[in-house]
């Protein structure tokens, strides 16, 4: 029997492109669309070439759920509430995620106003049926280096209704392209995109 069709958002969080968080995507991706994984549809956005300006803390969405900027973060709302299974990638900045997603990130204040304040779930599939991994590079090797990054991005995807499911962490990479010298680590992003791949 065909398996359901599983939509694939994947977010590509750094502002440098083809760097290390690109190339981590990519092979994840790689491994999804493995010859038989034919049910997978796979959506790439580059932040770095959108328009998602800062939250203004308006509180407009407390009333609505609606966020009132205009801009390219509307769309977003859509394909989060859509999408399956969400990979967000982003390097560690400041021992936190990149400013493209943390804006991403506080513009999901409406749909957090939606959920928590509104008590509706427009558009959300059964969590089983969803989840969210975070794949992060940073350059230093501390044992704190993820914990802000993760515990923000953990929140978004509670706040788009994706339980957190899991992560790919990589210490020591600091240079773009740097990555590439580590197949242990390419191999593990690629094995990350088969499970994935493999759940539906
Ligand atoms: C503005 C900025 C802040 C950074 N802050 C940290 C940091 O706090 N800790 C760290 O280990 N690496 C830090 N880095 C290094 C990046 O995480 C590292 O170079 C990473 O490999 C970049 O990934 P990319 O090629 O996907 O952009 C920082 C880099 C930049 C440009």
């Amino acid at each position: 029997m065909a398996r359901p069709m599983r939509k694939v958002l994947v977010i590509y969080g750094s502002p440098r492109e083809d760097g290390n968080t690109d190339i981590l995507l990519e092979e994840i991706v790689r491994g999804i669309k493995k010859e038989k994984n034919k049910n997978m549809e796979v959506e790439k956005v580059y932040l770095r070439k959108l328009c998602i300006y800062p939250c203004r803390e308006c509180r407009a969405c407390d009333k609505t759920g609606r966020c009132i900027i205009e801009d390219d973060m509307q769309k977003l709302h859509a394909k989060f509430l859509e999408a399956d299974w969400i990979i967000l990638g982003s390097p560690i900045f400041f021992y936190s995620v990149t400013a493209n997603v943390k804006a991403m990130i506080d513009r999901c204040q409406a749909l957090w106003a939606r959920k928590y304040l509104l008590r509706e779930h427009p558009g959300e599939k059964p969590k089983e049926k969803r989840g969210g991994w975070f794949v992060c590079v940073g350059a230093t090797r501390g044992k704190k280096l993820f914990e802000g990054a993760s515990l923000t991005v953990k929140y978004f995807f509670d706040t788009t209704g994706v339980p957190y499911r899991g992560e790919l962490l990589v210490r020591g990479i600091d240079k773009k392209g740097e990555v590439l010298n580590h197949p242990d680590v390419l191999s593990r992003a690629y094995s990350l995109g088969e499970n994935i791949a493999s759940l539906s």
